[in-house]
């Protein structure tokens, strides 16, 4: 997929071309994977371009840095104002926010610490993630050879490239098998994540998702379809959930910014309920869509409309 880009990036505090936002081979994030990154969706609505929870975003991609001994020279709200204004620069209607920090030319070895922390904001158009018609009518995945990270070995709560070699194999093993996407285990073999999205099940009226201790990345898209099916009335129970769970589940779910609210059809050909979008599935979707797309009361704060003054929040 060829990415169409906005013009204006920004660097260090300032706006660079996107044909400038390059770096040198012997960076050290090219050879040890020191980044950390966010991936943030900017809506078009009624009042203007919104950003969906940046604010939840940015304390991911501070908290990420955290974990990996990054010190950042920009505030959390002087990251979230310079969001707004790529937005703004570039005139954007709606589009996916990519924030990248990592470490740049300096050391060659392994040890980070003497080397620069650079951040770039990069926004790109990005539409149904998992295809066309993915969010209408759900996809066919399978679980993966591959497990997640164990614990104690690369840190699931930070959202950090190196995670993405992980989450590399899972999505090449599932295209090569004509699925399109791939659900990985945790190390214990119980139900963790997609390669790049989290996973919800319903079984008998209530909702499930693995817990964070089954290595899966804080989801700011599932911390949002939880509070929007608590007020639906749902239950949701955080819990450890059994492969087989999968293929019993009356309806299964991705959840990401990318991937939105995505049915899943399918597991290992086993068909999920009736084999199409269930009903609770499809609650969520309209009520998510409604909020973000600003048809709806926005009653927990969630957007950050690009063309009115950022309240200072922190
Ligand atoms: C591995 C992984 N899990 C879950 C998610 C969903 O997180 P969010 O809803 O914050 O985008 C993503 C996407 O960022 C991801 O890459």
């Amino acid at each position: 997929m060829a990415v169409e880009h906005y013009e204006k990036v920004w660097h260090n505090g300032e706006f660079i071309p996107w044909s400038g936002a390059t770096i040198h081979v012997a960076s050290h994030v090219v050879s040890y994977a020191s980044c950390l990154f966010e991936g943030i969706r900017c809506y078009e609505t009624p009042q203007g371009p919104a950003i969906f929870r940046l604010k939840e975003h940015t304390d991911r991609l501070v908290n990420s840095c955290k974990i990996y001994r990054m010190d950042l020279d920009y505030t959390r709200a002087q990251l979230e104002q310079a969001m707004v204004e790529l937005v703004r620069a570039n005139g954007i209607k709606a589009c996916y926010i990519r924030p990248v920090v990592f470490r740049g030319l300096g050391e060659v070895g392994v040890n980070p610490l003497k080397n620069p922390v650079e951040i770039y904001l990069l926004a790109w158009k990005w539409g149904r993630y998992l295809g066309e018609n993915a969010t209408k009518d759900g996809v066919e995945v399978c679980v993966s050879s591959w497990h997640r990270m164990a614990p104690n070995t690369l840190p699931a709560l930070a959202k950090a490239a190196s995670n993405y070699m992980n989450s590399q194999l899972i999505k090449m093993e599932a295209l090569t098998n004509g699925y399109v996407e791939g659900i990985a285990l945790d190390s214990t073999g119980h139900v963790s994540e997609g390669s790049g999205e989290n996973i919800f099940l319903v079984h008998g009226g209530k909702i499930f998702t693995p817990s964070l201790a089954s290595s899966v990345l804080p989801g700011i898209t599932r911390d949002a379809v939880t509070t929007l099916a608590q007020e639906l009335g749902y239950t949701v129970v955080e819990q450890t959930l059994a492969r087989e769970m999968l293929y019993l589940a009356d309806e299964l779910f991705f959840t990401g910014t990318a991937a939105e609210i995505t049915p899943i059809r399918s597991v290992d050909r086993i068909t999920v309920g009736k084999g199409q979008p269930g009903p609770i599935t499809r609650k969520l979707q309209e009520r998510f869509m409604s909020i973000v797309q600003g048809h709806a009361e926005d009653k927990y704060g969630w957007l950050t409309f690009c063309n009115q003054p950022v309240a200072a929040t922190r």
